[in-house]
């Protein structure tokens, strides 16, 4: 089983610690209610069968109240998101924001996870009048524009984008009381750091950081030294949650039958996330499956943003049940029944391995993390798995080994080749800034694909020569601080440096 406080390494960031011990559920009226939360909150909660808080919660829910700066770890599907929205939400209600200034900011990494957590918190903020705004690469920047103009509470951006409105004198982050970082660790790698801290010091000096993760780890101190004020860390144990009910099993295979077992392993029952290490191995793997009777969605940073959110609305559904994807989905998202993930190829650290399979066994149910391993990986596999403090179950798997059926419902497929599943994508559609908004263009296919990629790192939003297609992180947006203040921020309207025009991105 896995003990994910190995993710916590000693140097983990400074500040309060609090190793907790949660306290037991009370009776009476309800726990979120106990907790400060306002009663629209509580009541669009319990609309959604939310009663009761999950631990993250009801260690950090207060704190953040209270208005100091905290460091969340909760594992992957431990209820992060409500942890640190929940509370964002109640301490800007009842302040509307003026056009172009927001008054918090969420940034994650990737596209499809601003839009989980606008989905996630939209319906709780209008209870409470608030207008939250999706502001990501890859769809129209006029409605983000329109939709600042007019005016929004919350802010939910990758970082890439955000910087593109600020630079443009769209969006002044000058009255941002709150500003959530999720996937922290991840926003702190050399492809991101920048352009994070960048938007930072956009907000003033003296507003709310709060910083959330499943691996908080010591990357995270570059953050913390600079902008948190007295944090408190929250670090959970595992507990009951996920872990607990997250199999992992490692198969060994030759190259040779890698297909094979793969192919078994996709013509399960039941939902199932297959990751694979380059955009390329991601067509190229939808492919194969296709030929086989297998149909499988692709979702890398090489299409188009449209086809990405469409391949997951569909794996969503149901309506295709296995999905192949790079890094690019592999931190915070989160689909419903989730059985199992297949490391197709073995993820870059064990941080990639565990937000990898966090993708099951989210929320207290049941899954399974499989790893395929070729003789020339099992050390390097062996040494991640321990980082990750897993221990997984050894098998050297074959096709059509009793096993693979037994441990994932493995079972061929019926070798009837199927057509790829590909969306056909409207033009309507279509986003704006890509180069797609000339009607007529027809979906774009797997050889139309002009560029080809190496490896993919752990998100595509941080690619490089990449085009539009992935949310990128400013890479000239340290210029943009020197058209902000130093230190740690500044106070005050930050109109006319907001104004400036400043770095552009691109994407
Ligand atoms: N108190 C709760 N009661 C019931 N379900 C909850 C509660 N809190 C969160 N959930 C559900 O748990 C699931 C996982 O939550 P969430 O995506 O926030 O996890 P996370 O900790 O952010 O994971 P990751 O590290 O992968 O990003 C979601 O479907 C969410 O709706
Ligand atoms: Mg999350």
């Amino acid at each position: 089983m896995t003990s994910f406080n190995a993710a916590m390494p000693a140097d983990a960031p400074t500040g309060a610690q609090q190793d907790e011990a949660v306290p037991a559920a009370p009776a009476g009226p309800p726990e979120f209610a106990l907790l400060g939360l306002p009663k629209p909150l509580v009541s669009a909660l319990a609309r959604q069968g939310i009663d009761s808080p999950f631990p993250i919660q009801r260690a950090t829910i207060p704190d953040i109240l209270s208005g100091k700066d905290v460091l969340g770890r909760g594992q992957t599907g431990s209820g992060k998101t409500l942890a640190f929205g929940l509370p964002t939400l109640t301490r800007i209600a009842g302040v509307k924001a003026a056009p172009h200034r927001p008054l918090a900011v969420i940034l994650v990494p990737t596209r499809e996870l601003a839009m989980q957590v606008t989905d996630a918190l939209e319906p709780l903020g209008r209870g409470l009048s608030l207008r939250i705004k999706t502001v990501v690469g890859g769809m129209s920047m006029g409605r983000q524009i329109e939709a600042l103009r007019r005016g929004v509470e919350i802010v939910v951006a990758t970082p890439g984008r955000l910087t593109d409105l600020v630079q443009q004198g769209e969006c002044s982050l000058s009255e941002v009381r709150i500003t959530v970082i999720d996937e922290a660790d991840h926003m702190c790698d050399l492809g991101f750091f920048p352009v994070v801290s960048a938007l930072l010091e956009r907000t003033p000096a003296d507003g709310q950081r709060l910083l959330f993760s499943a691996t908080l780890d010591g990357d995270v101190d570059k953050l913390v030294r600079r902008f948190l004020d007295a944090p408190v860390t929250h670090s959970l144990d595992p507990a009951t949650s996920s872990v607990d009910t997250m199999e992992h099993h490692m198969l060994q295979v030759t190259r040779d039958d890698k297909f094979a077992v793969t192919a078994e392993i996709a013509g399960r029952e039941g939902r199932t996330i297959m990751f694979v290490r380059t955009q390329h191995g991601v067509d190229r793997l939808v492919k194969q499956l296709a030929r086989v009777g297998v149909r499988a969605g692709g979702l890398h940073g090489g299409k188009r943003q449209n086809q990405r959110s469409r391949i997951l609305s569909e794996f969503r559904e149901g309506a295709i049940g296995v999905l192949v994807c790079t890094d690019v989905a592999a931190r915070g998202i989160h689909v419903d029944d989730v059985s199992l993930v297949l490391h197709v190829d073995p993820p870059m650290d064990h941080k990639s391995y565990l937000h990898r399979g966090g993708r099951t066994a989210r929320a207290g149910e049941r899954g399974t993390v499989m790893t395929l391993v070729l003789p020339n990986e099992r050390r390097s596999a062996e040494s991640m798995t321990r980082r990750a403090g897993v221990r997984p179950n050894r098998l050297r798997a074959t096709p059509g080994h009793p096993s693979l059926a037994e441990l994932a419902g493995a079972q061929a497929p019926s070798g009837v080749a199927v057509p790829v599943w590909e969306p056909a994508t409207p033009a309507s559609e279509r986003p704006r800034r890509e180069g797609g908004g000339h009607g007529g263009r027809r979906p774009r296919r797997f050889h139309d694909r002009s560029r080809e990629d190496g490896r993919e790192g752990s998100s595509d939003d941080r690619r490089s020569g990449g085009g539009p297609r992935g949310e990128r992180p400013a890479r000239d947006a340290r210029g943009a601080r020197g058209g902000s203040p130093s230190g740690r921020g500044f106070r005050g309207r930050s109109g006319p440096a907001d104004r400036s025009g400043g770095p552009r991105t691109g994407h």
